[in-house]
């Protein structure tokens, strides 16, 4: 039944690795990726072309895409940041690109360095560039639940900003949870005003786990029709710099939790284990995931 076919958009390797101090080598994010696939994911964020010095740990952007092995399945993406990340995605075949702003205007400015209104019009050539080369595109509205400059953010600033990126031509949007304050009860009361003006197929919904909220966030979601969830492998992501501060929904508590409902992904959660370890092994702090950590505990996996 399609109602019951749930997409996962997998960004641990965008949103989850850029945020980790200790640099993995391009090999392992390569077999971290494969490994994704193997599971099963079929909607992967590789990486992010945005200058090496804004985000050192994905200035391997395009060697990534050039190992990767091709899977007519597996929707690879990328994020981009203005046209110059364009150009540089088409030049290493990504088919699929992410604009990204914001619903309250100074964090877009603290993260792009532009106003929210000029952020949107920066990126409107990028989006129709990108659409005349026959890429899809995601728009990531970020801070749509509260910001960490300002504080509420009321539904009608994400909304509207999530309107002008529809009209500008993205094909889907993430609504975003960035630093994962959002409760059930925001989410409902977002999710009834919003799917007044915008269309419930092309909603993603995107929640960090900061608080504990993410995946009965989540439920609200689905109670309301959303099929298209972001979340990363083992939880990655966060920021390790701010003491206390947790990374995106899981990927394995989602799915774990997805399944035990009737709900079909396509994602082999022992495999989805097996890949996040990959990247366990290499960054100096446990995965966050708790089905991850109770996985390994029972198959005897180091940390
Ligand atoms: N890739 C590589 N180089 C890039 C680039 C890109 N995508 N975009 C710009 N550059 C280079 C320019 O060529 C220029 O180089 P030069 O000084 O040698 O001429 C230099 O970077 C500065 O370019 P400019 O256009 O002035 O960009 P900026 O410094 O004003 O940066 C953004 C603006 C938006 C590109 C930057 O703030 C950014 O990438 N932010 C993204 C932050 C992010 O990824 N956050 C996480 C996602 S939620
Ligand atoms: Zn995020």
């Amino acid at each position: 039944m399609a109602d019951l076919q749930v997409q996962i958009v997998e960004v641990g390797p965008r949103d989850g690795l850029q945020n980790e101090r200790v640099r993995i080598p391009t090999a392992n994010k390569v077999s971290f990726i494969e490994a994704l696939a193997d599971a099963g994911l079929r909607r992967i964020e590789v990486s992010s072309f945005v200058h090496p010095k804004v985000i050192p740990q994905l200035a391997d952007a395009e060697q990534v895409f050039q190992k990767l092995r091709e899977r007519p399945s597996v929707r690879y993406s990328a994020l981009v940041p203005n046209m110059h990340g364009l150009e540089r995605a088409l030049a290493a075949g990504v088919k699929e690109i992410a604009i990204f702003t914001g619903a309250s205007d100074t964090f877009v400015q603290h993260n792009i360095r532009m106003t929210l209104a000029q952020s949107l019009a920066h990126f409107a050539p990028v989006v129709s560039r990108a659409k005349s080369a026959g890429l899809s595109v995601r728009g990531y509205v970020s801070t749509v639940f509260g910001c960490p400059y300002e504080g509420k953010v009321s539904a009608d600033q994400g909304i509207s900003v999530a309107e002008k990126l529809l009209d500008l031509g993205c094909d889907e949007l993430s609504i975003g949870d960035t630093i994962g304050v959002a409760t059930p009860g925001d989410v409902e009361r977002w999710l009834v005003i919003a799917l007044k003006r915008l269309p419930l197929s092309r909603l993603a919904l995107h929640f960090h786990d900061t608080r504990g909220t993410a995946l009965a966030n989540v439920m609200v979601g689905l109670q309301h029709g959303v099929r298209i969830f972001d979340a990363t492998a083992g939880g990655l992501g966060g920021c390790p710099f701010a003491p206390g501060a947790s990374g995106n929904l899981s990927t394995e508590d989602l799915i774990y939790a997805l399944h035990g409902m009737g709900y079909a992904t396509g994602v082999d959660l022992d495999k989805l284990v097996l890949a996040s370890h990959i990247i366990a092994a290499q960054i100096d702090h446990l995965l966050p995931s708790r089905y991850y950590q109770a996985a390994r505990v029972q198959a005897c996996l180091p940390e």
